[in-house]
């Protein structure tokens, strides 16, 4: 398969069965041109870090009801904030969320930086971070790399090596199928394969849209990888 064709039928595929989540814009109304809050996309994606979609979304509703904008979160009190995480962990981040929120509203007139090196700069924005809302929120071809994409990308291209050695073959991968159309939504769609169909455990191939190109379900090695170093 050609490596553009990779990224046809997951655009194709998420066109159809993209989940419905509170900080995403559908694929239709994206295609219509509607674009995320970056606020939005931000936030959602520095919950992300520690937990499920299905543990966020409530935390999410809530923070975006209580603090619609940067400058909102920016203003709150401290104690609110850290009130609202509880149950989320790590309260690092959350320390550093309002950091970053105070930064954003504070120096940069409340606007989040639309280029990846912009968003790397600021507090509690990681690689992963700044490729996410650079695709998501401004159609930049960032590769996202999480745990996600790298099974993803282990089990289509039969990579056996064990991470973490394994992770730059992995973004190269990732980062050949990104697209320079839809960028965001090839990185969107990728994580929900991996979120709905190519799982950890007994993954759904039988109703992937990748099936027949994955090197790993043609050697029925898919559910074993990625491949993961004994502990010493
Ligand atoms: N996991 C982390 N970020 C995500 C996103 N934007 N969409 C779906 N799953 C995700």
């Amino acid at each position: 398969m050609r490596d553009e064709d990779y990224s046809a039928v997951l655009l194709d595929w998420y066109d159809n069965h993209a989940r419905t989540l509170p900080w995403r814009i559908s694929p239709g109304d994206r295609r219509a041109g509607v674009m995320p809050d970056p606020y939005r996309v931000w936030l959602s994606e520095v919950m992300l870090q520690q937990t499920t979609v299905a543990a966020v979304k409530d935390y999410f509703q809530r923070f975006t009801t209580l603090w619609p904008t940067v400058g909102a979160l920016a203003a709150a009190e401290d104690a609110a904030v850290m009130g609202e995480w509880a149950g989320l962990g790590y309260y690092a981040r959350a320390r550093n969320l309002l950091k970053c929120a105070r930064v954003v509203a504070g120096d940069l007139g409340g606007r989040f930086p639309d280029s990846e090196a912009g968003l790397l700069d600021l507090p509690g924005i990681g690689p992963y971070t700044a490729a996410a809302i650079a695709s998501i929120a401004y159609d930049i071809p960032a590769p996202v790399m999480d745990g996600n994409v790298e099974r993803v990308m282990a089990r289509l291209f039969a990579e056996t090596m064990p991470l973490p050695d394994v992770k730059p073959v992995l973004k190269a991968h990732a980062a050949r199928l990104t697209p320079n159309t839809r960028p965001g939504d090839h990185a969107q769609a990728v994580m929900d394969l991996g979120a709905t169909i190519c799982t950890p455990r007994n993954p759904a191939c039988g109703i992937c849209p990748l099936r027949d190109p994955c090197k790993a379900r043609a050697t029925g090695i898919a559910a074993d990888l990625p491949a993961k170093a004994p502990k010493k």
